[in-house]
């Protein structure tokens, strides 16, 4: 396939198709899980062309890369449109090399108040130890965000939508911004993943997921993916190959089987979390439905504006009750599965707040009762989710 052909190939059929060499792999359609921590060299010469970086061999320890792990690095890149992808042990070893790759002591960092916890744990601890400060902004600032920047602001981490109330961050004014001034600007993109959101061609640096959600799609391995410009990757890769946080070719194998299904999975996942939200909108027990993709939702226009889709993760608010009540609709639930992840091929339902416990300001600042609930809208025929929620949903109006 020649390269300018490439940038009109839909994301479906590149998934399939992009970087796939099967003369090498013996004609078989699906790449080999390539088990091996060392890649031996031929002949001294070889070893020493590639020590001095004369000739710079591909693979050579796992740690520094794998063939597996690559043929899903190569494909995350082109979906995200970088100039490179890593792909590593986890969404939170993802983000701690973006963020030790591009920090230095004494350095600020913008971040959005409402993102994924852990990475606020780590910025108020490690990053903290080490003397970078960081300054919360909410999503109704990221249009402006001058009024926040220090003389040492390196780098806007956002996450867009936010994952537990959906604050929409305005993409292109953070890039807009940060361009020229030596700041970096990094985008947690789990929620719309690469197929619905494109944040290198808004004008950030850098896309991360946590491919462990919608990209492996099936609950069954951990995943971390940073895609960005070549002069952010460069610096990023360089801490890969010293951290170790390194991805096993096993979950890659498993990874690039489920990008194969993703822009499948994503549709069915968009229309029936929407059907399911709108149904929710109506009923008598919901307060208010949290959904970027509901044309009631505060930032509607400008997500649709940055994010061509939705997946299915969102949240609602019941009419206030008991806890006893909150328990027995949980409980009630057929097929709801109460846990933390998302993005899989299952539904799920957890409690809102209980994301926020530790940090009551924010949790107020923010609105959030008892009574929001989160849900991941997985396969299921979404009729039956219906029906199953308008169940328990009886029970909970109907308990003390
Ligand atoms: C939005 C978001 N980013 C990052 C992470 C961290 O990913 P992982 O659990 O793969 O380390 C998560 C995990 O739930 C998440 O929800």
């Amino acid at each position: 396939m020649k390269q300018e052909d490439l940038e009109f190939l839909d994301d479906a059929t590149a998934l399939i198709h992009l970087f796939d060499d099967r003369q090498a792999q013996y004609g078989a359609v699906n790449p080999p899980v390539v088990h091996a921590s060392l890649f031996a060299f031929p002949d001294y010469e070889t070893w020493k062309a590639n020590i001095t970086g004369e000739r710079k061999r591909a693979f050579t320890y796992h740690r520094h890369g794998n063939p597996t792990v690559q043929l899903l690095e190569q494909k995350i890149a082109h979906l995200e449109g970088a100039a490179d992808c890593i792909a590593s042990s986890s969404g939170m070893s993802a983000i701690s090399m973006v963020l030790i790759g591009l920090l230095e002591a004494g350095d600020h960092v913008l971040c959005i108040n409402t993102v994924y916890g852990p990475v606020r744990g780590i910025l108020g601890s490690i990053f903290k130890k080490f003397g970078v400060e960081v300054t919360y902004f909410g999503a109704e600032q990221s249009s402006d965000l001058s009024p926040l920047l220090r003389e040492n602001t390196k780098l806007i981490f956002l996450e867009s939508p936010s994952t537990g109330v959906f604050e929409i961050q305005d993409l292109r004014a953070v890039a807009k911004l940060a361009q020229n001034r030596g700041i970096w600007t990094a985008v947690d993109n789990t929620w719309a993943t690469p197929l619905y959101q494109k944040p290198l061609a808004l004008g950030l640096d850098i896309s991360i997921h946590s491919g462990t959600k919608y990209i492996s799609g099936h609950s069954d391995l951990m995943l971390g993916l940073v895609a960005g410009t070549a002069t952010a990757m460069r610096k990023i890769r360089a801490v890969h190959g010293q951290l170790g946080a390194s991805l096993s070719p096993d979950d890659a194998y498993l990874a690039l089987r489920g990008l194969r299904t993703l822009p499948l999975r994503l549709k069915q996942h968009d229309a029936s979390a929407l059907k399911i939200a709108r149904w929710l909108e109506s009923h008598p027990a919901v307060v208010e439905v949290l959904h970027p993709g509901l044309e009631s939702f505060e930032a509607h226009q400008l997500h649709r504006s940055q994010c061509s889709g939705d997946s299915g993760l969102f949240s609602f608010q019941l009419q206030a009750r008991s806890e006893s009540a909150r328990a027995a609709f949980v409980n009630s639930l057929e097929f709801f599965s109460l846990g933390y992840s998302w993005g899989g091929y299952e539904s799920l339902l957890s409690p809102l707040a209980f994301s926020y416990y530790g940090n009551d300001a924010l949790r107020q600042d923010l609105g959030l009762t008892d009574h929001h609930f989160r849900v991941s809208i997985g396969l299921e025929a979404p009729d039956d989710l219906i029906q199953d929620l308008e169940r328990a949903l009886q029970i909970y109006m109907q308990t003390e």
